[in-house]
Order: structure tokens, then sequence, then C-alpha cells
């Protein structure tokens, strides 16, 4: 019985005992009243404690899913009721199609450490409002972190945000109006259909292929509609993982400049990647570029930016100060701390690395399983893929039947379902929930349906 308990996660080794036995007893479905192995041997074989093991077997008593026998030793409980819901609501269910990293990806130490400091010595910080771009340490470590990815910008180049958010709001509010029309990518980003539905312009969708937009749709779609924008994930996109080609990069930003339309680089998962490729930003100094420190530090603390030409930035700031009266000082001191220190580099290193390995484990499972997967993606979070034998209702079947939550099929399409496609987040993949899901989706288990 092998638990595969995470000793870096945040979450603590007993409720992950708790999380993996329940999974265990899903898996295996064992005949009520039989017997676990003993505490003692589950401790041994994965090596924990005995203590942490007790602990969690008591915790399953306590839900109903194991019972204690004088004797000593736990046997699997007879279910008070066979209702679905009711057996979902004791298990904590994984976010398998999730947008961000897990919380026991989290890493607390740092980030409270820079909140105490930021406390301790920087009233302005705690007390007062920021100016209209942004804590010009921050603006600095921004610049600094751009470098690397050939964005070569100043100072009056970069504005801070709450999140990417209300980055792409400002950029929507300020540069489009109401008629407008801009291209969008399929499948994409749900939020952004959302705001620009909320703006009234209309969105016309370009086809995400493995290596960056379809190309010939893109040039059709700018040729018959003259759109005023175009807004692009370019990195680890959000849903397929896939990243823009140099190719199709370059072909975008040549289109770009023959229709005069004002290309929107959407970057929030850069930090998650350890690889090369060109920024559409590193390669046109028009393009409008979107970052966010949600995906790596903390999606809490809602710290983004945009780095345009000071032109832009200026009517962004502006917008940005009528909005919000700027963005929270506070929050920006305690990343710029991090920035400056290297935490925050050290950070994504971690992150990166453990990416790398599970997303590996990840594509062997969904191979060993018959899923197709859209991109291998090297780097960054998502995996878009989709089984090539269960239909729609077994996938959620299995889901549900151990605890997995999948994306909603409908959010990723402007216009509606994005067939049985499933965006998988690495970061949860490798759970032994979804193993087990996985592994009751292959072909080699029929009778799992
Ligand atoms: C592609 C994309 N853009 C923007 C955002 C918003 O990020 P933030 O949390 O920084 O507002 C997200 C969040 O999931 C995203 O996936």
């Amino acid at each position: 019985m092998e638990l595969r308990i995470d000793r870096r996660a945040l979450v603590p080794v007993v409720q992950q005992i708790v999380d993996a036995l329940t999974c265990w007893i899903r898996c295996h479905d064992p005949a009520p009243g039989t017997r676990l192995l003993s505490v003692r041997k589950i401790a041994h074989i994965n090596l924990l404690s005995q203590s942490c093991v007790f602990e969690a077997c008591e915790r399953l008593v306590a839900q109903g899913v194991l019972a204690s026998r004088h004797a000593g030793g736990y046997v699997v409980a007879t279910p008070a009721s066979n209702s679905a819901e009711q057996q979902d609501a004791s298990f904590c269910q994984l976010p398998l199609g999730g947008g961000g990293l897990p919380e026991s990806w989290r890493e607390s130490d740092d980030l409270a450490y820079a909140i105490r400091e930021v406390s301790r010595t920087d009233m302005a910080g705690l007390f007062n409002y920021s100016s209209p771009l942004g804590l010009p340490a921050l603006r600095q470590q921004i610049l600094k972190g751009l470098k690397p990815l050939d964005i070569n910008v100043e100072d009056s180049q970069i504005l801070t945000t709450a999140g990417a958010s209300q980055g792409l709001d400002l950029i929507v509010r300020t540069l489009l109006k109401p008629g407008d029309c801009v291209v969008v990518e399929s499948p994409g980003y749900p939020m952004l259909f959302d705001l620009l539905r909320l703006h009234g312009v209309s969105m016309l969708e370009v086809a995400r292929t493995p290596s960056g937009p379809d190309i010939a749709a893109l040039e059709a779609l700018l040729r018959r509609w003259r759109p005023r924008g175009m807004f692009i994930n370019s990195f680890h996109h959000n849903p397929t993982g896939s990243s823009l080609a140099p190719a199709v990069a370059q072909r975008v930003l040549q289109l770009a400049r023959e229709h005069g339309v004002q290309v929107i680089e959407d970057d929030v998962y850069a930090d998650l990647n350890c690889g090369p490729g060109k920024r559409l930003a590193a390669l046109d100094d028009s393009v409008i570029y979107v970052g966010s420190y949600s995906k790596t530090l903390s999606s809490s603390l809602r710290i983004g930016f945009v780095a345009a030409s000071s032109e832009v930035i200026a009517r962004l700031a502006r917008v940005k100060m009528i909005c919000s009266m700027g963005t929270s000082g506070f929050c920006e001191s305690v990343l710029a701390r991090l920035l400056a220190n290297g935490a925050y580099r050290k950070l994504v290193q971690r992150q990166q690395q453990r990416l790398n390995r599970d997303r590996q484990a990840v594509l062997q499972l969904l191979e060993d399983a018959d899923w197709e997967v859209f991109a291998k993606p090297a780097s960054g979070l998502f995996i878009w893929a989709r089984s090539r034998v269960a239909d729609y209702d077994q996938v959620h079947r299995q889901a549900r039947r151990f605890g997995v939550l999948l994306s909603s099929t409908t959010a990723f399409g402007p216009s509606g379902p994005v067939d049985e496609w499933q965006r998988i987040n690495v970061a949860c993949a490798c759970d032994p929930r979804a193993r087990a899901f996985f592994q009751a989706t292959a072909p080699d288990r029929p009778q799992a349906f």
C-alpha cells in the first residue's frame, strides 16, 4: 500500500494520508469489514511515523470510512448511505483541471518573512496610496526580470496592476470601445472572453494549434474583418500548454503590422518557463505585454504588470487611477523585496524542477491510459488531453468516483464547448487520485465502467 506522501508539500502529512487511504479504498473497492494493513506496516512501507498513520485512521473512523476493531487495527466501514454526494463530501477533491498551483505547492516562509520586514520598516508601504505607475522599487525589479526575455523597456514603460486581470481590463477599457472586434484564441482564457463581452467588444476566434494561432485562419480573419486587436497567450497557453513556435511568432507580427492590429501578449505563465522562447514583445516593441506573479508567488497578493510604450502606459495609468486609486503599495513592497533578495528566483527554480519531473510522469500516465495529448509541453503548468477510449460521461463518472475535479468543458471556447478535451494541471496529476482516475479510463480496464 504505497501512499506517495510528499513531505515538501504544505498539506499536512496526516491529511495526505487521509486522502491517500480514501483514494486507495475507492480504487480497490474492498467489501465492508475488509481489514486494512496494520498501522505499523503502513507506516513502515511509506517511511511514516506510526502516530501520523494512527491519527489519519482515526480521522477516517470519524468520517465513517473506517471502523476500529476492539482487537486493534482498522476495517473498511459499512457506508451509512450510498449517496454519491455524501461520499464526495468526506473526500477532499483534487482540482486536476485547476488553473494554478495547488496550495500544497505554495511556499510561505520567505513570503511571511518579507511581510514582517515590510510591516516593520516601510510605513509608507503600510499606509499610503502608491504612485500611479506602481512602486518604483518593484518596477525596477520587473524591468530587470524582463531583460533575460530580451524585452528591453524603460522605467516609464512599466505599469503595475492588480494581477494580469487588471492589466487586461485597463487595456480593454482604454484602447477599445463597444462595437470593436478583436481576435482571440480558441480554446483560450475564459475570463478574457467574459471581459470582452462585458465591454461590448466582439470576438473573432482563431484556432490555437500546438505551435500558436492557426496562421492561415488568422490571415483570413484580418483581411475580412479588420479587427482592432489580437490577444495571444504566447507561452504555456491556457488551457493547451502549447507555446509559440518562432516561425509562427514572426508571421503573427508580420500580419499584425500589415493589417494595423494591436497585439496584446498575455504571458502570465512566463516564470514557469525554463526553456528558450522569444516573446512577441521581444520581437516588436509595439506589442503590449502583460505579466503576473499570481501563478508562482501568490494569487492573493494580486500583482501583475503591463509593459508597453510610454504613451500607452501613461493612458493606462490614468484609467488605473480613476478605477482604483492605484495598486497596493504594501503588496508591491513585499514582492519587491522577494525579487531583490533572490528568494523569488529560487522559488520559481524549485517550481520549474518539480513541474518538469511531474510532467514526465503525467505524460507517461496519459500514454498508458491511451489519452491523446494536444502538444507535449516542455515546461509550464498545463497539458491538454482527451481520452481516446472513454467518452465524456465515462470520464466524468470516473472523475467523480476518485474525487477528481475536471475543468469545465464549456469555459475555454469563446462560443461554446471544446469537445471532450481536458486541461490537466501537471502539479495535481501525480496525486494518487489522479493516477487512479487515469488508470480507470485506460482501455485494458473495461470493467471499470
Ligand atoms: C491566460 C491568463 N491570463 C490572465 C490571468 C489572470 O491572472 P491574474 O491572477 O494575475 O489576474 C490568468 C489566470 O488564470 C490566465 O490564465
